[in-house]
């Protein structure tokens, strides 16, 4: 089976890494520029196709793995071409759309699917190492999803199938464990910034905290791991909070309100009763 990308950025030049490393037949990269598909080439040990129709013709298996915007309309470029796709997969790796963007190819007889591996590609190379750690989800249609779903299982890839409609909410949980919690994290150190602490010791500080923190969510629930003044109702050392923070930045003050509102959910799950000064403070 030779396997083919279209889209030599972060997530298909890891992937292909990836993918040769596991000693499948990689038959090349087509990018929109030359420099993207060459270093993907150089790194896969690969041919670099200046057109899609040669990459297509020759691949049974083509990763789309060009930007959201952009999935849909390479995918209608490729159903204007004269090549057979009937028997090709067609795979994009969006977390938000789901298959229907390709559906042009379907009705021409190919399978297409989307597989989104829960990973943060930030560097291709560790990206490429680390891959197979991902929780990976599936959607799609067409005989060659078994394709797909032999790749996950020979690899060992964890994976589950996922509702074509649940994709834009499972997206938006992701997004908000992954790049909320970076927003959430850069707030702290810019609290810890303006008080005087370095870059370097503002990370160092709350570095520990973090770590324990998100350990206990995964060893004992979001429940039993909230701790700190909204778990032990205590009104004043919030207010004092409020007071102080609202001296310094407007953002700040409405990320500690939302955040504390969502820790008062989680606190009425805790104790049977929850203070109502509480929450008019976060309000
Ligand atoms: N980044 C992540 O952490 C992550 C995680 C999971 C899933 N994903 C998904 O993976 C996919 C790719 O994301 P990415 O982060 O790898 O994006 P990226 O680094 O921006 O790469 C996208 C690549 O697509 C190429 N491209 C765009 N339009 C094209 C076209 N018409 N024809 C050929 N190539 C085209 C670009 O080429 P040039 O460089 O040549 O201009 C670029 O290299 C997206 O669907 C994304 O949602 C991303």
């Amino acid at each position: 089976m030779k396997i083919g990308f279209i889209g030599a950025g972060k997530v298909g030049t890891a992937f292909g890494i990836y993918l040769k490393r596991e000693h499948y037949h990689i038959a090349g990269y087509n990018s929109r520029t030359q420099a993207s598909a060459d270093r993907a080439a150089q790194l896969t040990n690969t041919p670099v196709f200046e057109r899609k129709f040669d990459l297509v013709e020759i691949s049974d298996m083509i990763f789309i793995t060009v930007n959201d915007d952009n999935i849909e309309k390479v995918a209608k470029e490729i159903c204007k071409m004269d090549v057979d796709v009937e028997n090709k997969v067609f795979i994009h790796m969006s977390g938000v759309l789901n298959c229907e963007v390709m559906n042009c190819l379907h009705e021409k007889g190919a399978t297409i699917c989307s597989l989104h591996p829960l990973y943060p590609f930030s560097d291709i190379e560790k990206s490429a190492s680390e891959i197979h750690k991902a929780n990976f989800t599936l959607e799609g249609k067409g005989e060659g999803l078994n394709l797909v779903k032999d790749l996950l299982i020979v690899n060992d890839l964890s994976h589950s199938i996922i509702a074509s409609n649940n994709k834009t909410i499972y997206h938006a949980s992701a997004c908000v464990a992954s790049n909320y919690l970076v927003a959430v994290l850069n707030t702290s150190i810019e609290m810890l910034r303006e008080i005087g602490f370095e870059k370097e010791m503002a990370l160092d500080t709350i570095k520990e905290l973090v770590f324990q923190s998100a350990n206990n969510v995964f060893d004992y629930g979001p429940t039993k791991a909230l701790t700190g003044p909204i778990a032990r109702n205590d009104e004043k050392t919030v207010a004092m909070h409020l007071s102080d923070i609202k001296k310094f930045d407007n953002n700040w003050l409405e990320i500690y309100k939302t955040m504390g509102r969502a820790s008062m959910e989680i606190a009425a799950k805790k104790n049977s009763e929850t203070s109502q000064v509480l929450w008019d403070l976060l309000l």
